[in-house]
């Protein structure tokens, strides 16, 4: 048991350390970028956070496709649409146990989630992984959301 807490705990850390290694490398590359600090560095897009997000009846059947695919190309390698856990959690009743404007966040501004909040915060501990940023818009999040939502049974 002691020895899960501690294996635990060196994990968490190296990730965290592993995370803020990240953050200074790519403070030096914006203080003097030079070519090789430029190929390291993504280009990474810090969202703005999402305050509110307006639901709609029925469903707009767009987005759902929409939503779908990018569900498909950038989200299914770690989150199944039932409730069993990949990489993170499955989504089945995602739209129930989380509002909106949280789900948002999530998706587009998922480092200050987890820096943050404390539910994302305890689903980190649970995953052990961090879930990436993968440069969503917030129109496409809504997409999303919209695909969540069919998958939770609403029409
Ligand atoms: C590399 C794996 C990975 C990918 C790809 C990924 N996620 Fe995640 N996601 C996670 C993990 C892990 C968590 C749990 C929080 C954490 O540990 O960072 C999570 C949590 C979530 C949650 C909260 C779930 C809940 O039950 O509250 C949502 C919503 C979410 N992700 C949406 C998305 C969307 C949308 C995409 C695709 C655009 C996506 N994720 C792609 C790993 C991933």
């Amino acid at each position: 048991m002691t020895g899960k807490t501690i294996s635990l705990t060196t994990l968490l850390l190296l990730i965290f350390f592993a995370c803020t290694s990240k953050q200074e490398a790519e403070n030096a590359a914006k203080k003097s970028p030079t070519p090789s600090d430029l190929a390291a560095t993504q280009p990474e897009t810090h969202g703005t956070e999402v305050k509110s997000v307006e639901l709609t009846n029925p469903l707009n059947k767009e987005w759902v496709t929409a939503g779908q695919a990018i569900y498909d190309s950038k989200c299914l390698a770690c989150h199944k649409l039932s409730d069993e856990k990949l990489v993170g959690p499955g989504w089945a009743g995602v739209t129930k146990r989380r509002e909106p404007v949280w789900i948002m966040n999530m998706i587009t501004n998922v480092e200050m989630m987890l820096e943050t909040d404390p539910e994302a915060q305890k689903m980190l501990e649970q995953c052990l992984v961090r879930m990436p940023n993968q440069n969503i818009t917030q129109e496409d999040a809504r997409k999303l959301i919209e695909f969540m939502r069919k998958n939770d049974g609403e029409k």
